[in-house]
């Protein structure tokens, strides 16, 4: 590489995160971060790092966004056939890792994940802009395609076919809500001594709360 990357690096002093300062509920505690993320106009506040494991136990990530905080469950949208879908059908473990560069944070989320109620993907489907239902309805997501204008003329055909009728979601979309076991906020610091605290589910349901080494 032509470039030395080895000297990039920044020293993280936005601020400290305290024991005193968290909730007792992670779910509160998140939304707070996520709030002042928004606030803070960070990039993409929403978007979401998933991790999920084949059947042959290989990890695989990609981004999606978060679309909603529902039950104390995190809510992302996506096709159920793509990989991730499939892996989830193989195995429900799933890690979801927020990074809000601008406030030098980060928030690790591992659990369980299931398919929300077909009537949640449907309300959240209704919401979506024209182009993006029509989308989901045509794309066999993570799947090989011969090139870029098959998508565009499956595009084309499907919104003809259904000018001005109703775009209903396609079975294979739809929701995940993730049932977490494990909430880790992180927040850099001076010197790589960062601040970390890791909520876990206890059998009682509720959280231990402990700090983690950085
Ligand atoms: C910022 C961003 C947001 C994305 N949001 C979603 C999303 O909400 N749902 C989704 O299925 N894919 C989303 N994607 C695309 C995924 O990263 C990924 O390419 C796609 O879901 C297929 O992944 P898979 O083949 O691992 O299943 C997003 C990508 C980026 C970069």
């Amino acid at each position: 590489m032509k470039i030395d990357i080895r000297n990039i690096r920044r020293e993280y002093l936005r601020g400290g995160l305290a024991r005193k300062n968290l909730s007792d509920n992670p779910f509160i505690q998140f939304q707070k971060w996520l709030e002042e993320a928004i606030d803070a106009n960070v990039n993409e506040p929403t978007a979401v790092i998933v991790g999920t494991v084949s059947e042959d136990g290989k990890p695989s990530t990609r981004c999606v966004l978060l679309k909603e905080l529902r039950d104390d469950k995190f809510v992302f949208y996506t096709n159920y056939e793509s990989r991730k879908g499939k892996q989830l059908t193989g195995s429900p473990y799933i890690s979801l890792t927020f990074l809000w560069h601008e406030l030098e944070r980060q928030v690790h989320v591992e659990g369980i994940a299931t398919k929300v109620p077909p009537e949640v993907s449907d309300d959240y489907y209704k919401t979506r802009p024209y182009k993006s239902r029509i989308g989901a309805r045509i794309s066999p997501q993570s799947r090989p395609i011969s090139g870029r204008m098959k998508i565009m003329l499956a595009f084309i055909r499907e919104s003809i076919r259904l000018a001005g009728k109703e775009v209903k979601r396609p079975e294979n979309w739809g929701g995940y809500a993730v049932t977490p076991t494990r909430i880790e906020f992180w927040q850099g610091r001076e010197s790589r001594l960062h601040d970390r605290f890791l909520y876990t589910l206890q059998n009682d349901q509720s959280w231990k709360i402990e700090r983690l080494a950085p």
